[in-house]
């Protein structure tokens, strides 16, 4: 893959058409960290579109991290009503904490020891809200990568490695959002919207006419 001319052709694009989220206004790598804290917890287990409402929700209730920690846990969690995983919301409560005391983490490292928040969620948070080079890695990346190297059977490691690879330096935060947005819009596990792909002829299993083959089911 020529580097250069993928990440630019991507970034264009979601400079472009890339959906446009309230948590994803500020510059690049210095988003407001509570803004994108709360929107990557929520987004772990609920869907963009459902997301929004409750994101909407909990920030009118909570503006700030101050406002967070000093709520009774009740409150907490009567905003998450109705989006389920009750324990983000706990977590999330338990963090505001800390944060309250200590700041907001500067560091991938920094995020990952608050609780409810696991390697993606710290790549995210770090990458977009301090400018950390830090790719993140869930299904959606695998499937695009799979189909981009054309290889069926990714390793966790694999996968890892080449988004640490692909990352743009200069705009780490945009660049996963941009995986994410490419993912979740056109290359989608099933029907993937190849005519339109920014990236298409970057694309391996395009090439080889059958994209979603890629990656192979997991065998279990
Ligand atoms: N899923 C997880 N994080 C996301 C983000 N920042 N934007 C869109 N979808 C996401």
């Amino acid at each position: 893959v020529d580097l250069p001319a993928f990440r630019a052709a991507l970034l264009n694009w979601f400079d472009a058409v890339g959906r446009d989220l309230p948590w994803r206004a500020g510059a690049e790598g210095a988003r407001d960290p509570y803004r994108v804290w709360v929107s990557e917890i929520l987004l772990q287990q609920t869907q963009v579109s459902r997301g929004l409402l409750y994101y909407e929700r909990f920030l009118t209730a909570f503006p700030t991290v101050q406002a967070l920690a000093a709520a009774p846990i009740e409150d907490v969690l009567k905003a998450w009503e109705g989006c389920g995983y009750y324990a983000r919301a706990r977590n999330l409560h338990r963090a505001a904490g800390f944060v309250a005391q200590q700041g907001f983490p500067a560091t991938y490292e920094g995020w990952l020891a608050l609780p409810g928040v696991g390697p993606y969620t710290a790549a995210a948070i770090s990458s977009l809200s301090c400018g950390e080079q830090r790719a993140v890695n869930d299904g959606n990346v695998r499937r695009v990568l799979s189909r981009l190297y054309g290889e069926k059977t990714p390793s966790e490691a694999w996968v890892q490695e080449k988004a640490n690879a692909l990352l743009d330096p200069t705009r780490p935060g945009t660049w996963n959002e941009a995986v994410m947005d490419l993912g979740a819009t056109l290359c989608t596990p099933k029907n993937p919207q190849c005519p339109q792909c920014p990236v298409n002829a970057f694309c391996a299993a395009f090439r080889a006419g059958e994209p979603s083959a890629y990656p192979a089911p997991k065998v279990r």
